[in-house]
């Protein structure tokens, strides 16, 4: 196979990739253009998807998603009620909820039900942990029928796990998903200023935005499954011992 020569132009906004693809037996030169952001998040433009879950703290519920292979990023927010604009002190109706991106190639929406059932208690009643009240409500919000059908049929294979207690968990058809204030977003990451240092003390906007900080979210609550927590601990002791440069990625 022949390969064409492609040149290099240099731009001060934009990076320039260069990807050779033959296709028929022609050597075709795209040029593909990306702004200097997220390296992460937004070096390719893949297809998201996105659900969302309601199992309590959104703070937690953010960081048992975050850590999740094929999880891209996590949204605190409001779900499942009536009231127009709800805020933490005045949430109305609404459930405490976390808006899952996630990338299908790597994850399912079946991974994912695996995950909301086994990080909250579904047959707490009226709460989760010690956190009382409606806001705590477990739901899941589907958003297709195809998700109702694996929501449903993970809730019947939930239910007769045992029959000592019933799931109390709810599916609702998802209306609205309201994104908490920001003080809301990565909550657990930002209990640790040490971590938020490491990856470059990001601004707000980016820090919502942004794979790794999503993922850190889910560390700094201790959330990771095991091997991951280990692979990011030992990361992070390396800068430690090391010193500089920031964290660029786990
Ligand atoms: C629900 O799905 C529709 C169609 O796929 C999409 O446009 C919409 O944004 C989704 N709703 C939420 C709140 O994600």
């Amino acid at each position: 196979m022949k390969k064409k020569n492609c040149f290099f132009m240099p731009d001060t906004n934009l990076i320039f990739l260069f990807f050779y693809i033959s296709l028929l037996n022609k050597a075709l030169c795209i040029r593909i253009s990306t702004q200097i952001s997220d390296p992460i998040v937004d070096s390719l433009d893949r297809p998201l998807k996105s659900a969302v879950f309601a199992l309590g703290s959104f703070w937690r519920s953010e960081a048992a998603f975050g850590c999740i292979n094929g999880v891209v990023r996590t949204s605190a927010g409001y779900a499942g009620g009536i009231k127009t604009n709800p805020e933490f002190r005045n949430l109305g109706d609404h459930a405490e909820s976390v808006q899952v991106e996630y990338d299908p190639r790597i994850i399912g929406y079946r991974q994912l039900l695996d995950v909301f059932w086994s990080s909250h208690d579904s047959r707490q009643v009226f709460g989760q942990g010690p956190d009382v009240g409606n806001q705590y409500r477990s739901c899941i919000f589907t958003n297709s029928t195809e998700e109702l059908r694996l929501a449903s049929t993970s809730k019947e294979r939930e239910q007769l796990k045992s029959r000592s207690s019933i799931v109390t968990t709810q599916i609702q058809q998802l209306g609205m998903f309201y994104r908490a204030e920001p003080d809301h977003q990565k909550f657990e990451l930002k209990q640790h200023p040490f971590l938020l240092q490491l990856i470059g003390n990001m601004v707000e906007e980016e820090l919502e935005r942004s794979a790794l900080a999503t993922k850190l979210n889910g560390y700094a609550a201790e959330l990771c499954p095991l091997r991951t927590q280990k692979r990011i601990d030992s990361r992070v002791n390396e800068i430690i011992r090391k010193g500089w440069p920031v964290l660029k990625d786990i």
